[in-house]
Formats: C-alpha cells, structure tokens, sequence
C-alpha cells in the first residue's frame, strides 16, 4: 500500500483554514511539523487564526482566497509555492450552506453553494495538480464532502449536489491519480461543531437572493441545536491525519451514520434489473476501476 510515510516538514495548503475543520486541521498538520498555507475568503478571521497558530509557534502563511476565482487560485498556489517550495497536501475544505426546500431556494442559492462546494473543488484540483503529481506518493488531496455526500435530506438538496459531486470527483481523481501515487481521501462527517450555520456571512452580494433561506435564520432552534452537538474540529482533524498516513479514501467519521448509508446501498443494489451478459461484466470491469480495485 502506498501512503505518505510521514507528514513532518512537508507544506499543506488548507482552504477554509480560518474557521471550524480547516482551522482544526491547520492546528493540527502544523503540530504536526507542517508548513501549512492558511487560504481563507474571511479576511479579518483568517488574520486572527493565523495569528493564534503562529503564536504557538506554528510555520503558517495566511492567504486571503475567494476559491471560486481562478485566477485568486491560481496566485494562491503561486505564493505557497514562493514561501515554501512545494505543496504535499492540499485540503480542498472550505464549504458553505443554503438551506431549504428545492420548491423554495433561488439560483442564487445554487450558483453560491456549488460554486464554492463544488467549483472550490474543481478548482483547487485543477490549479495544484501538477504540483502535487510531482511528488508522487509524497503528495495526498483530501475533499472535504460530508454525509450529505452520501445520501439525500431533506432541506438539503443543493448542499447534497455539490457533495455527491465532490464525492465522484474523488473517486474519478483516486482512479487518475492511481499510477503516479498521490493519495486522494474523501472527508464525509455528520455533524460538527463549526460556525457552517452561519455561512451565510460570506456570501458575496450578486449571490444574495430576496428570500430568506435558512441558514439566513442562524437562530432557528435547528442550528443552535447542530451546533452545540457536533463533534470537536480538532478531534476530527486528529482523524484525519491518521486517514492520510493511512491512504485510506472514504474517511466516514461519523458511525451514526453507517446505517442510514447502508439503507441507501441496499436499495441502490436490489434496484439493478434484468441478468448481466458475462462478456459485458467483463469489459465493463476493464473499464471502470471503483474505489477498493487496487
Ligand atoms: P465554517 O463556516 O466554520 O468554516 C468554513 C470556512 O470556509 C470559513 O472560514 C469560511 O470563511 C470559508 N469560506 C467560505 N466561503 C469561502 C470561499 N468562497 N472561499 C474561501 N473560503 C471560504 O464551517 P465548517 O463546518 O468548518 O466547513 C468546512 C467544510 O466542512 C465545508 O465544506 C462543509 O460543507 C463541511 N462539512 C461540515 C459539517 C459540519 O457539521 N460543520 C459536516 C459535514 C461537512
């Protein structure tokens, strides 16, 4: 099994990094002897978070990044690459929310949450590769997805959208990246104790729509109670470490969870019809390579 034997001096670029799981795996990647790149479009709370980390000593660059700008990318990655040389890990996990019924969301609503949730993706994928393909099996992509990006709930058929597709994006990128080394994992928790509920704040202004969804209401009881539940970043950010030094792909950290995943496998898998021509299971075997295919 291929994997990064060890994370000590190599350099993470963390998008998100200025609140919630970003910041908790800035904290601890860079415990960990990382250089890490702190990309975040909250200016004043990425300023903050840098400050905290460096002050414990922590080797961090903060790096104001809208990830839906490509060109901001593509400098991100450029000022990374000037202040330390290369990228290793690059944690594609900055993500917002817009709650609410598909019959009542906008197309602000879409064009916001699956430009960053999805589109962030893409783009920080795109822009790091060749980077990162140069360090071969010293290299890892971690998405961070979520269990939405397992099944579908109500209220959050948008978010589910964008994490389904970010979870497909990772399997087709575990598959590419199979032959040069670079680890990809997929990042899918249920909840955590983050300030998601209030995404909200940054959305830019072009994308705000007249209605009010819910995460515009970060009072409602729903959020409060999310929020004062979830799991601590930094506890979730220690298993992420561990699901890098392990290559290990779906980091499913969330074991409430299992059974509703399992319900939804089942009846994706009694719903295939019909009896399979053998030839074709062959070829399409040679053809498709699924997570857990070495
Ligand atoms: P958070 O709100 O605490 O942190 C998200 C960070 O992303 C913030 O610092 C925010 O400023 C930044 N951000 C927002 N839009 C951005 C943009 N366009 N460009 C760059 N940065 C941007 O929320 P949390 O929960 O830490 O979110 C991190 C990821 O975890 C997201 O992808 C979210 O969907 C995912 N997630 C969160 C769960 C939870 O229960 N909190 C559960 C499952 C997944």
């Amino acid at each position: 099994r291929q994997a990064m034997d060890s994370v000590r001096d190599k350099v993470a670029f963390i998008t998100g990094a200025a609140s919630g799981i970003g910041f908790g795996l800035a904290s601890v990647f860079s415990r960990e002897g990382m250089r890490v790149v702190m990309a975040d479009v909250e200016e004043k709370a990425l300023e903050l978070a840098a400050g905290a980390l460096a002050e414990g000593g922590a080797e961090v660059v903060p790096v104001q990044l809208d990830v839906t700008d490509r060109d901001a990318m593509a400098r991100a990655r450029d000022r990374a690459l000037d202040a330390y040389g290369a990228v290793h890990l690059l944690c594609n996990n900055a993500g917002v929310n817009a709650a609410g019924p598909l019959y009542r969301v906008t197309y602000e609503d879409w064009d916001w949450v699956l430009g960053v949730n999805l589109g962030g993706v893409v783009n920080g994928v795109t822009a790091f590769l060749p980077e990162l393909m140069r360090h071969g099996r010293d290299a890892h992509v971690v998405n961070t997805a979520s269990v939405g990006g397992l099944v579908g709930m109500p209220g959050l058929g948008i978010y589910n959208a964008a994490k389904f597709g970010v979870v497909g994006l990772s399997e087709a990128l575990h598959a590419d990246l199979m032959e040069s080394g670079v680890g990809v994992s997929v990042l899918c928790p249920g909840v955590v104790r983050t300030a998601l509920t209030t995404s909200d704040r940054n959305r830019p202004a072009h994308l705000t729509s007249g209605q009010a969804t819910a995460t515009g209401e970060s009072d409602e009881p729903s959020a409060n109670e999310a929020s004062a539940m979830g799991t601590e970043p930094l506890d979730l950010a220690e298993q992420v470490l561990e699901g890098v030094l392990e290559n290990r792909f779906f980091l499913c950290t969330h074991p409430e969870f299992r059974e509703i995943v399992a319900e939804r496998n089942a009846v994706l898998n009694a719903s295939f019809t019909g009896t399979a021509d053998p030839a074709l299971v062959e070829a399409m075997r040679g053809l498709v390579r699924p997570i857990g295919r070495g």
